[in-house]
């Protein structure tokens, strides 16, 4: 039986997160070199990704977290409609999904691409869609998805789907999934304080759910909750027996190592084994 692992790309460390629609093309080849590396070794990947300034930007402009808002306040957010902003945004997150994918099949790497708008709704971990596409993956094959606007069935008619919420749910219902890793930019993983006070030391290497952390969340420009969110969701899925960690993307070769079970610098998340859940 193959191994099989969910990957997130954070927005923040494939694109840069302040420039509207820039890509890291650098960061994007080597991580895509590392899923490379895990398919060689026998190990499946399901690769989730973010949006940065593919998505965090206009969706902020837009209000598009909160769904439809009044015309009287939609009419002041910008020159474009709510529905207009959603169509741009979701064509960014298309194009951002392109450099993705071009990066891995420039590698060779056989990866197939499902936009959330196209088969999920509404939002969180509670979204609605089949996975069965990941499910029935064959062996060898990349499963790509990312964080999107999606339609939502109650009075909001549409909301942000971010990838935290995908993976949650991926890691859980898809079956065999030994870890997920999230790959993160500019940290080595949860730090006991704000990033621009933190030393070596202050990396938590084992987060437990009682830890106090110091969540930054850039709430200026992070539409779906920043690292807090991130945490919450990783312990949904510790919850469930499988292995959480977060490492530092700028250090591809810690996304590989954590992918393939290795010590390696990072925040491992730990929930005692009797409070596990049944998958
Ligand atoms: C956000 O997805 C999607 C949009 C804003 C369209 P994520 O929440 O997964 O993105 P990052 O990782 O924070 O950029």
């Amino acid at each position: 039986m193959r191994e099989r692992v969910v990957i997130k790309w954070g927005g923040g460390l494939i694109t840069k997160k302040d420039v509207l629609k820039e890509p890291q093309l650098d960061v994007i080849g080597s991580l895509a070199d590392q899923i490379l590396e895990c398919n060689r070794g026998g190990i499946d990947v399901i690769l989730v990704h973010g949006a940065g300034s593919f998505g965090h930007l206009k969706a902020k402009t837009y209000r598009l977290a909160e769904g439809r808002v009044d015309s009287s306040e939609a009419n002041l957010l910008g020159p474009l409609t709510q529905d207009e902003a959603i169509e741009e945004v979701r064509n960014d997150m298309m194009e951002l999904n392109r450099h993705i994918m071009d990066a891995l099949t420039v590698r060779d790497i056989s990866a197939v691409s499902l936009p959330p708008h196209q088969w999920a709704t509404d939002t969180g971990t509670a979204f609605k869609g089949s996975l069965e596409h990941f499910i029935q993956a064959p062996k060898g094959i990349t499963v790509v998805t990312f964080g999107d606007v999606v339609s939502c069935q109650d009075s909001r008619e549409f909301g942000i789907l971010s990838g935290d919420g995908l993976v949650a749910r991926l890691a859980v219902e898809v079956p065999h999934v030994s870890r997920l890793v999230f790959a993160i930019g500019g940290v080595d993983g949860v730090l006991a304080v704000p990033p621009v006070n933190a030393g070596p030391d202050d990396l938590i290497e084992i987060l437990t759910p009682e830890h106090v952390f110091d969540g930054e969340h850039e709430s200026a420009i992070d539409v779906t909750g920043g690292i807090g969110l991130k945490v919450d969701r990783g312990f949904y899925v510790a919850s469930h027996g499988i292995d959480v960690i977060m490492v530092n993307g700028g250090h591809p070769s810690r996304v590989l190592r954590a992918c393939k079970g290795s010590e390696v610098r990072g925040t491992k998340l730990s929930v005692p084994s009797s409070d596990f859940k049944q998958r």
